[in-house]
């Protein structure tokens, strides 16, 4: 008989009835240090004082209203993220699957807003990952996303991971390039800054728009407010999503006033998008992430995390291979199973997170502490050592 929640997902056995900081607790009283972060969604941890104040005063005030009205709280959301970053404009949405709805609607509206409304194909990389609606499945393109659910929505190629597009950004049809500027899912792949830049050349010179999916890599994760920041380039149209909401379910697209301007009065909408509720906690969780202070930490804990893993990785040479990724978005690429990995790091009371080319991903609280980093480091040790003893 088919379970009551419809069966998608391989769930582990743990039920979780409260969080503080980067812990969890079980409902028989485990506590787990949490490095996986609701899959970097937690980025202040759980029960954050400032979040907690904000949901419990606007949420006693008005939760919804619709986007027929003025939302002050929408307002000073958007005003945060023009001023800390490259946007002019943003639309608030509720996942990150909306969001590269919206960025895969405004790329090609501005193209047949411009008189070319064939130019509609997007570019993409294998191993990504945009959401699962049938745009973002089409973009990602991988059997195992797509498989059962055609006819596709056409208008999507995908190259392998660092494939130069030098030619392929030439073809007439092309309107964008889309990429995650840190592939998640993919097994925490950054993209190199050079080949950042060189792909913002190639757009420019083609005249394509580059939309980034920040989504996973964006607000504070990497050690800037958005990842492209390291490249010193800027996206023509950004999805952001997961930690802008700090748990609250809230994403957003962000563009340049001419990349967005095919997206006039009724062209787009949502019921939900840009909430007083929401909005509220994002403008919080953007005062505190864009705090260049607040950012600095963030790189100061990496740093530390990254070179005790090194350390990790060394000592158990049959379980892992490397440590990648950037800022508090690492991979562990494995060598044992990396389901394994995450098995026997539950066993330690400590959550991470799988990924593809057999990665763990650790995808900690940006608010994370030394002593917690200096714990996670101890657990994972333990877990590697009972990784080793099963296949020894
Ligand atoms: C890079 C990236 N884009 C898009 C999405 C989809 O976001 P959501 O699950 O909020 O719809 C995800 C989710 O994991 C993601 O990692």
């Amino acid at each position: 008989m088919i379970p009551s929640i419809l069966p998608t997902y391989n769930r582990a056995p743990l039920t979780f009835e409260k969080g503080e900081g980067s812990w969890l607790e079980t409902t028989d009283g485990r506590r787990f240090l949490d490095l996986g972060a609701g899959i970097a969604v937690n980025a202040l941890g759980h029960a954050h004082p400032e979040l907690v104040k904000v949901l419990t005063e606007q949420g006693s005030k008005v939760w919804h209203l619709s986007n027929l009205f003025q939302i002050p709280q929408q307002q000073k959301l958007a005003d945060l993220i023009v001023e800390n970053t490259f946007a002019d404009t943003v639309f608030f949405t509720n996942s990150g699957t909306e969001a590269c709805e919206l960025a895969v609607k405004m790329a090609r509206k501005y193209w047949y807003e411009k008189g070319q409304p064939d130019r509609t194909r997007i570019l993409t990389f294998e191993g990504a990952f945009h959401g699962r609606s049938s745009a973002a499945i089409a973009a990602a393109g991988s059997e195992k996303m797509t498989k059962g659910f055609g006819p596709l929505l056409p208008g999507f190629t995908s190259y392998p991971w660092g494939t130069d597009l030098s030619d392929a950004v030439k073809d007439a049809d092309v309107a964008a390039v889309m990429v995650e500027t840190v592939q998640g899912e993919g097994g925490i792949r950054p993209m190199p800054d050079d080949q950042l830049k060189a792909l913002r050349a190639l757009c420019d010179d083609a005249g394509v728009l580059l939309i980034l999916d920040e989504v996973q890599c964006g607000v504070g994760r990497t050690g800037r407010l958005f990842a492209h920041e390291w490249a010193g380039v800027t996206p023509d149209i950004m999805m952001i999503a997961k930690g802008i909401g700090g748990g609250f379910p809230l994403g957003a697209v962000a563009a340049t006033e001419e990349a967005a301007s095919g997206m006039t009065a009724g062209t787009h909408g949502s019921t939900y998008g840009g909430n007083p509720l929401g909005c509220a906690i994002g403008a919080k969780v953007m005062e505190i992430v864009s705090d260049p202070a607040f950012l600095a930490e963030v790189n100061r804990k990496a740093g530390l995390l990254r070179q005790k893993l090194e350390g990790l990785v060394a000592s158990h040479p049959d379980v892992f291979e490397s440590v990648r990724g950037t800022g508090l978005m690492i991979g562990l690429k494995c060598k044992a199973p990396n389901t394994d990995v995450v098995a026997a790091a539950y066993e330690e009371e400590t959550i991470t997170v799988g990924a593809a080319d057999n990665v763990v991903r650790l995808l900690p609280p940006l608010i994370i502490t030394d002593e917690e980093i200096e714990e996670a480091v101890a657990r994972l040790d333990r877990a590697a050592s009972r990784v080793e003893a099963k296949h020894a």
